[in-house]
């Protein structure tokens, strides 16, 4: 078990290009062997520790399946069956829960929330989304990219929508692997400059209109116009949002081959026309499936370093 400065993945940039090819490496190699059905066991005997206090299907499957299929074993706790419901400092439960378990994965709300588990944590902490980042999903998004396209670099980006955790964690990865994200949100629903990064700002642009913002690009994504944590102005947003949804004719701007991405879970009818994501350009089923292999790499890599196959 780790006892000093353990690497943590809370943000996209918290590990550098090089660390990533290495995930994407493993990854390819443990889903090739999952498809094989051989074992592959490295973290027999580690334990998982997963924080949810916001809802989920993928993440929460991927990381229990993920780590009992590395031979470890994950527990899951949620803020209302733990003592954080009755106002333990979350300080506390990091310096508690960090001496028992080998690695900690947190759904949450603020960012500083997982920052200050961090912080007083033994071990390897995950982001699991928060309200300012998702990147779990993009290193599954970029490792689906290159699994049809190979690489992502000089690459063009739609991302339509809502400036949410999914999209800043985008313009992160833009940063990182030198490709161009064109964002289009409705007014009052713009980018906040301080969660995407000012030394982002050469790898994106803000485009009104969703159209514009999807002419040739090589990749048109979108995600829910009310995250978790936002539900009050749900009504407000569909009002708003409305001609954000992408649908066929929005395709038809991007580039002929270009992939459609979507997180999940999607609001057919909202955010994208059934046309789009059932369609013959949509990836989100590969997209799903590979937060199970990403994460997988992801684990091996905080619990046992390097691992050369
Ligand atoms: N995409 C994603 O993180 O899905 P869940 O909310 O179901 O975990
Ligand atoms: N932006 C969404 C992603 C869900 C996986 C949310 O935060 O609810």
């Amino acid at each position: 078990m780790a006892v000093t400065a353990p690497r943590h993945f809370l943000q996209f940039r918290d590990f550098s290009r090089d660390e990533f090819e290495h995930l994407f490496e493993r990854t390819r190699w443990i889903k090739d062997r999952f498809k094989r059905y051989e074992l592959y066991q490295p973290l027999r005997d580690r334990t998982l520790a997963m924080v949810f206090e916001k809802a989920s299907t993928r993440t929460r499957v991927s990381f229990e399946a993920g780590m009992n299929q590395l031979g470890g074993i994950a527990i899951n706790l949620t803020r209302s069956d733990t003592q954080l419901a009755r106002g333990e400092p979350i300080e506390d439960v990091a310096r508690v829960v960090s001496r028992m378990v080998d690695v900690v994965m947190i759904r949450t709300f603020g960012q500083s929330l997982i920052e200050r588990f961090a912080d007083h944590s033994r071990v390897p902490v995950i982001n699991g989304l928060t309200n300012e980042y998702h990147p779990c999903q993009i290193l599954a998004d970029i490792y689906t990219w290159i699994e049809h396209r190979g690489s992502i670099q000089g690459r063009t980006v739609a991302w339509i929508g809502d400036a949410n955790n999914v999209c800043y964690t985008w313009l992160q990865a833009a940063q990182i692997f030198g490709f161009h994200v064109n964002v289009s949100t409705p007014p009052g629903y713009g980018m906040d400059p301080a969660i995407a990064g000012a030394s982002g700002a050469a790898h994106y642009s803000c485009h009104d209109d969703p159209r514009a913002a999807c002419r040739g690009a090589d990749l048109v994504t979108t995600d829910v116009w009310t995250s978790m944590g936002y539900e009050a102005e749900n009504d407000a947003r569909l009002r708003a949002f409305a001609p954000w949804q992408v649908d066929g004719a929005m395709m038809r701007e991007a580039a002929p081959d270009a992939l459609f991405m979507h997180c999940l879970p999607a609001h057919r009818g909202e955010e994208v026309a059934a046309e789009v994501i059932d369609g013959p350009q949509s990836v989100v089923w590969d997209e799903a499936e590979n937060r199970l292999h990403a994460q997988k790499a992801l684990l091996e890599y905080l619990v046992c370093g390097r691992v050369d196959g």
